[in-house]
């Protein structure tokens, strides 16, 4: 008789870009990601895994230089703040979202890349706006396809919100911009709607001008599903008191909007 085999659980397949040669171009549904795969001596260490204990949060000291902070809140695998950080290096980067494995993924194409001044961290953003971080303190936000959250139990999790919005005004320093960028049309007609209250906004038609096509993995996705991508900028151009700002929210409806399906 022959003898039995061990039985052994079926290998996980392996994630392919950590094997990556040096020197390649990753590619993410056929879209090259910004960079190149450096040797492992030039990999660097962009996991924000344990946060000062201070409140507001010393970004500068974090990144151990003063520069102008860029804020990629629900960055999904990190594409856009990827490219910025390679294309701006005299710029501090942060990529912040809740779930903790996009952060490895992102974290790990950016130590792969050499990336200095550039960090990742499994962070909420309300928690990063409302806790970690100063008034008038970032120089620039970005927030691609956020979370659409379709089931209407989980309205109150959709991230734009009144206070959202007042947050993100505090919070930006004098003349800084909010990127925004959405596939889901419910979402993108409440944006329009209330932002502008509180910003100078201006829609932007077609691509964005300075970067290329696909600033995200969603975007990627939402255009094979051949989805309209609605683009927008909000600029802080006036400074506002507290008690301004929180009057301007109060008149702002809630986000209740339905939404199909999640992405
Ligand atoms: C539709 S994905 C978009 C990801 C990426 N920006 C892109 O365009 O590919 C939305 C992301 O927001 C994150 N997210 C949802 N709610 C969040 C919150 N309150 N704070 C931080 N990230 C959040 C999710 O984990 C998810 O990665």
């Amino acid at each position: 008789m022959k003898p039995k085999r061990n039985w052994r659980p079926a290998r996980r397949k392996k994630n392919t870009s950590v094997d990556l040669p040096v020197g390649s171009v990753e590619v993410e549904f056929g879209i090259p990601i910004a960079g190149k795969i450096l040797p492992q001596e030039m990999w660097t260490h962009c996991a924000l895994k344990k946060l000062p204990e201070a409140r507001p949060v010393d970004w500068n000291e974090v990144f151990s230089r003063p520069a102008p902070l860029v804020v990629d809140i629900g960055c999904g695998n990190g594409r856009y703040t990827i490219a910025s950080a390679i294309a701006r290096p005299e710029m501090n980067h942060l990529a912040l979202d809740a779930l903790p494995m996009v952060i490895r993924y992102g974290t790990r194409r950016a130590n792969q890349r050499g990336l200095q001044h550039c960090k990742f961290a499994v962070v909420d953003g309300w928690r990063f706006l409302s806790e970690l971080c100063d008034e008038e303190s970032i120089a620039e936000m970005h927030i691609y396809h956020p979370q659409p959250y379709a089931d209407p139990k989980d309205i109150s999790k959709r991230m734009l919100n009144p206070e959202f919005m007042g947050l993100m005004f505090r919070k930006l320093a004098l003349n800084a911009r909010v990127y925004l960028q959405t596939d889901r049309q419910p979402y993108w007609d409440y944006i329009t709607r209330w932002m502008p209250k509180l910003f100078q906004w201006a829609e932007v038609p077609g691509d964005w001008a300075d970067e290329p096509t696909f600033r995200s993995r969603r975007e990627i996705l939402a255009r094979k599903e051949g989805l309209k991508i609605h683009r927008g900028i909000a600029a802080k151009t006036q400074n506002r008191s507290a008690s301004e700002v929180s009057a301007l929210v109060a008149t702002m409806e809630q986000p209740t909007f339905a939404i199909e399906h999640d992405c």
